[in-house]
């Protein structure tokens, strides 16, 4: 009797992703083909990131990125991984991620799919040599071309009409948290079988908040109504009440932590680097992605005026603000930015 009692079922990934598949008869198997390769992807870059210490993959490459950052040996391992595992497999019609100027074909000697991938290859890649948690960032679109290579056009698409997006977090354990639509749903990575396992299903962010998330040293190259919204999440409100600050640097983990104890993240527009008018954030690697997540998790996400998921890109790297978290705050966002900026 016990055993039957055991509340706690087994599912790996590949068991929920296909059952959730099975709500849609049309569905051909290819998203969820694509979920698996993105979980393999991640489980060769947790096994490297965790091994970073002991094997000659810390430190910089030397280069520079379309950016104008320095690209860490990881955001290139990251980089060809998440590649090498899609561009033959007949899914993708074309990618792009935060490391490449320019859309990423698939190559001629392979088929190309009916989706588009778009990633942030390893976020938050400052941190990796100091042993701070960082991660990956997918948003996957349904092709607008209709057949032959994808191309730019395929990649500017609304967060409105994302079919999927995720990430995955290395952190004190590896984290995969993916949504296609039917909620957000957490799995963990248990690597003595390899498996990733789900943890927590069916996110949902907690009503009362916990945390502010924010690079406050960059404060004086803020606008009126970001500052002022910062003293009013610090206590100067109608009850009195601050939330608590933390801040790591790494968009995955201060999203993911903030997911799960209620709380916001926000990248404002500064006025500290004239090239970057609009904050630091990319639109197509992190903002969207992020907002699909906590839209599907009853929060939302704001670039100060209006719903990210609602911007239709211009360009593959470009910048947004981000507000992104429980409704009632990034809403308050917005009423001190409309108010006073
Ligand atoms: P990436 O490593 O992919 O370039 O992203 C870095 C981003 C993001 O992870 C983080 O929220 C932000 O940079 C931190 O920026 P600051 O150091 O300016 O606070
Ligand atoms: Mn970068
Ligand atoms: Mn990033
Ligand atoms: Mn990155």
């Amino acid at each position: 009797t016990e055993l039957r009692e055991f509340p706690n079922q087994i599912t790996t990934i590949e068991r929920f992703i296909l059952d959730q598949q099975r709500g849609f008869p049309d569905a051909t198997g290819t998203l969820t083909n694509l979920l698996y390769d993105l979980a393999l992807a991640a489980k060769i870059i947790a096994s490297r990131t965790t091994r970073a210490g002991l094997v000659d993959i810390l430190g910089s490459t030397g280069e520079q990125n379309v950016q104008g950052e320095e690209v860490q040996k990881l955001d290139r391992f990251a980089e060809r991984t998440i590649f090498r595992l899609n561009d033959h497999t007949g899914r993708l019609a074309v990618m792009a991620s935060e490391e490449e100027a320019d859309i990423i074909p698939i190559p001629e000697r392979f088929k190309t799919g009916k989706y588009v991938l778009l990633y942030d290859p390893l976020d938050g890649s400052s941190n990796i040599d100091f042993n701070v948690s960082v991660g990956t960032i997918f948003a996957i679109y349904r092709r607008k071309s209709q057949e032959g290579p994808g191309t730019l056009e395929d990649c500017l698409q609304k967060g409105r009409d994302l079919v999927a997006a995720g990430y995955i977090i290395y952190g004190s354990s590896t984290m995969m948290v993916y949504s296609t639509g039917q909620g957000v749903h957490g799995f963990t990575l248990d690597p003595s079988i390899g498996e990733f396992l789900l943890s927590h299903p069916n996110i949902r962010i907690p009503a009362r908040p916990k945390y502010y998330s924010v690079n406050q040293g960059y404060e004086r190259y803020w606008s009126e109504g970001v500052r002022r919204f910062t003293r009013w999440l610090q206590g100067e409100n109608e009850e009195g009440k601050e939330l608590s600050l933390r801040y790591i640097g790494s968009l995955v983990a201060d999203f993911h932590r903030n997911l799960l104890t209620g709380g916001i993240f926000y990248y404002p527009a500064d006025s500290k680097d004239p090239d970057k008018p609009h904050g630091k954030l990319r639109l197509l690697y992190e903002a969207a992605p992020l907002a699909f997540l906590a839209e599907q998790a009853g929060g939302y996400a704001s670039d100060g005026h209006r719903p990210i998921l609602d911007i239709q890109p211009q360009g593959l790297h470009q910048r947004t603000p981000l507000f992104i978290g429980n409704r009632s705050l990034v809403e308050k966002a917005e009423y001190f930015i409309r108010t006073y900026d």
